[in-house]
């Protein structure tokens, strides 16, 4: 039986020949669907032409066998390499519009999306901007407060209704501790989420000699139900002044300058008679604004027993005390008629400030 046989220069020039045109499609491809379809067509793993000549292998005389298998290694390398420096060069063309004929650089391009402050932190840091220009010394104190710094100190009795448990978010952690290990806590210290940051009066007034002026701005907690103006948590602005002969006057000059520069213009203002346990005589300031008097917080003159509780001499200094809403200050500056907008975290509504 004769086999036919193929001379191994007819398959040696049909791999040059295959390599060549491979090649050139590689080269020529202009997308990578191109560059994908010449794959298929040359190193197809089925019906790939390399495939096709590598079964003509069989087909070589024995003795030449080895050369022909040598050629065929050859080939295949060299054509996986026009692939890939194919495939590289279209890689790299991508980030670059000159290869893909579907790229339009006339269309507009994609804005990259960039944060920006909440409208609280935006007014926080404009009322430490303004409180600074002022004189005031910025102060903190811990959300976690004792029962001593938030209304003992404070000048606010045992029996006052601020303290009530329905009013406060006192924490149970050490009672629920005590009780575990069957001990009496005797704790008349309990601690709670500051409702309020005249806390930080007491806190810098038992560390601090006076002269003190001195701003504090923070979270507050009440577990009040949320509606358009009340939420359980909301911040506070708290200014405090004490230095010898501190009067209404100059406690009415601050408050005055303060609207003036966060609201702009000559905003008129005015002080009511009222009452806080922790300042005598105290007062609510409003301040005119669209029209209509709006109201801003409570201040006063520091209570002599305030003094007493810190160690200073009530003949000695006296001192004038405000507490501001934050949330308050925004939203009439914004026309945001909701606080609950604030703390949804809405982009939408966020994005506009
Ligand atoms: N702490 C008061 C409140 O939470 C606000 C306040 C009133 C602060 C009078 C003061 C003050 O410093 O003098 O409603």
């Amino acid at each position: 039986m004769s086999v036919t046989t193929m001379p191994l220069d007819q398959f040696v020039n049909d791999l040059k020949q295959m390599l060549t045109e491979a090649s050139t499609a590689f080269d020529g491809a202009q997308t990578t669907d191109d560059l994908d379809a010449a794959r298929i067509e040359f190193l197809g793993a089925k019906k790939g032409r390399l495939k096709a000549i590598q079964k003509s292998l069989g087909s070589i005389d024995k003795a030449d066998k080895p050369a022909a298998g040598k050629e065929l290694n050859a080939t295949k390398n060299a054509i996986n390499a026009a692939f890939e420096s194919a495939k590289e060069r279209l890689a790299g063309g991508a980030s670059g519009p000159s290869n893909d004929p579907n790229f339009d650089p006339t269309l507009p391009g994609q804005r990259p999306l960039i944060g920006n402050l909440h409208p609280i932190t935006q007014t926080i840091n404009e009322l430490k901007d303004i409180m600074g220009r002022l004189g005031f010394t910025h102060a903190e104190g811990p959300e976690i407060e004792d029962d001593y710094h938030n209304f003992k100190a404070l000048n606010i009795p045992t029996s006052h209704p601020a303290r009530d448990p329905l009013d406060n978010f006192y924490l149970h952690t050490a009672q629920a501790q005590a009780d575990s290990i069957g001990k009496e806590l005797h704790n008349d210290n309990p601690l709670l989420l500051r409702s309020q940051t005249s806390t930080v009066q007491i806190r810098v007034m038992e560390t601090t000699k006076p002269p003190v002026r001195i701003f504090s701005l923070g979270r507050v907690y009440r577990p009040d139900t949320p509606d358009w103006s009340h939420y359980p948590m909301f911040h506070q602005m708290e200014g405090l002044m004490v230095d010898e002969n501190v009067t209404l006057a100059d406690l009415k000059t601050v408050l005055k300058l303060f609207a003036q520069s966060y609201l702009g213009g000559d905003v008129p203002i005015r002080i009511r008679p009222s009452f806080f346990p922790f300042t005598e005589p105290s007062v609510e300031a409003d301040y005119f604004w669209d029209g209509k008097w709006v109201e801003f917080g409570g201040a006063g003159i520091v209570d002599p027993n305030v003094l007493s509780a810190v160690g200073y001499d009530p003949e000695a200094v006296t001192g004038f005390a405000f507490g501001l809403g934050v949330e308050r200050l925004c939203m009439i500056r914004h026309q945001i008629t909701d606080i609950r907008y604030l703390f949804t975290n809405d982009v939408r509504f966020l994005r506009q400030f």
